[in-house]
């Protein structure tokens, strides 16, 4: 009889990968290798891009490849830049990305062309689309006329250039760019799980997005950022920083997760929280306005005295992404345009070495029983 893993697969090893790792007791995060605390302040999110596709850091031939690809394949196909209108008008981001995402298959160039050349072509012109999706998206929805994509700017410039329409200043573009590096892979996540035990079946690369997409969604995953940002203007609404404590505690009384905090393998200080707190404080002293920090320091250190848990990535991603003037609602499909970096490399590296993920199971039912007919029961 196979051992029973922890609920959830607590502890389950689910396939060996080269693409990242964490030391849960230890807080450490590295991709391919390099240090989290490397790659952080150093690396851009292209170079990152590139890393989780070819296990090497570019070099800059290399870098100008990747760059001109995402720059060229920014735009979403015709399909569905006709249904982009409809989705702004009656779904929520999530929603829109799931379904723009799995429509984009449509059109593809590459078609069902399954082959590694094919797949590394759909895997990059995915990682380019998604952003300006989501902009679309905002753009729709406030009645605002759409702003191409820039082939000049980064990855991370060009979504604020998209969104907002004026050029983000250098910090924040740093700053958003480091977001990305740092949301971009994180082992066998729940979103990069479903989108292995998709491609494991040999469907296709947009399906398989689409599983992660789907699972992303969901408020114990990629959709707590949203959540957090929800808390702390609760509790401005309630007075501000002084209500914090008050707050948390009650809903950790009240049995309540209060979201951002806690995870499955990190027991110790999430490595990406360290950077995200650091540039929430920096935006905090620089647009001098304070209160989502101090509101998040007394958060944490309500949940950390109480509780004994930590800051997880989504934590001060929500004050960054709220000083970076990005909607709350468009956290998690931020957090999706990141990630779907990952998910694109874990979905390859699923292809070349492949067998069917499945799983065996606990019976708990009733025992084997006689059939009733209607009249009988
Ligand atoms: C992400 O897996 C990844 O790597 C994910 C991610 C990535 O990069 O892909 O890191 C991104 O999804 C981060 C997590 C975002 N989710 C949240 O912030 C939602 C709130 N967090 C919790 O729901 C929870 O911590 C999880 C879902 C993240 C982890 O859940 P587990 O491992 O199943 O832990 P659990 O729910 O069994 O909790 C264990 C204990 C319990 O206490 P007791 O009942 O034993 O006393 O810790 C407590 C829980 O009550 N606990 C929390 C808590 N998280 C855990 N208590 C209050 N608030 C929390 N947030």
């Amino acid at each position: 009889m196979p051992s029973t893993p922890g609920k959830g697969l607590e502890g389950v090893v689910a396939a060996e990968t080269a693409i990242s790792d964490i030391d849960g007791k230890e807080g450490r995060l590295s991709y391919v290798g390099y240090d989290i605390h490397d790659l952080a302040p150093n690396a851009t999110f292209e170079e990152v891009i590139y890393l989780l596709h070819h296990l090497e850091l570019p070099d800059e031939t290399q870098l100008g490849e990747i760059r001109e690809q995402l720059a060229r394949e920014r735009e979403p196909n015709d399909f569905v830049m006709r249904l982009m209108p409809h989705l702004a008008d009656n779904c929520a981001p999530m929603s829109m990305l799931r379904t723009a995402v799995s429509a984009s298959s449509a059109r593809d160039p590459d078609g069902w062309d399954v082959s590694e050349e094919a797949n590394y072509r759909k895997a990059i012109r995915l990682c380019a689309v998604f952003p300006t999706m989501v902009a679309y998206y905002d753009r729709l929805r406030n009645d605002q006329d759409l702003i191409a994509p820039d082939p000049s700017l980064s990855q991370a410039a060009n979504f604020l250039w998209m969104l907002k329409g004026d050029k983000a200043d250098e910090d924040e573009v740093h700053i958003f760019d480091v977001c990305l590096t740092l949301h971009a892979d994180h082992t066998m996540n729940a979103s990069t799980f479903a989108a292995r035990v998709c491609a494991a079946t040999l469907s296709d690369i947009h399906s398989a997005m689409t599983a992660a997409i789907a699972a992303l969604k969901g408020p114990l995953h990629g959709g707590a950022n949203e959540q957090v940002m929800k808390m702390i203007k609760e509790i401005k609404d309630l007075g501000g920083v002084s209500k914090a404590r008050a707050y948390i505690t009650k809903r950790l009384e009240n049995k309540e997760k209060v979201m951002g905090f806690g995870h499955r393998v990190y027991k110790t200080e999430d490595p990406r929280a360290t950077h995200l707190r650091k540039m929430a404080k920096e935006l905090a002293d620089k647009t001098g306005d304070g209160s989502n920090y101090e509101i998040s320091q007394e958060i944490e250190k309500t949940v950390m005295d109480v509780k004994g848990i930590y800051p997880n990535v989504d934590f001060y991603a929500a004050s960054v992404y709220g000083y970076l003037a990005i909607p709350t609602d468009l956290f998690t499909p931020v957090f999706a345009c990141s990630r779907v970096a990952g998910w694109t490399a874990h979905v390859r590296e699923q292809y070349a070495d492949n067998r069917l993920i499945r799983p065996d199971h606990e019976y708990v039912g009733p025992e084997p029983r006689k059939w009733l007919s209607i009249t009988d029961r």
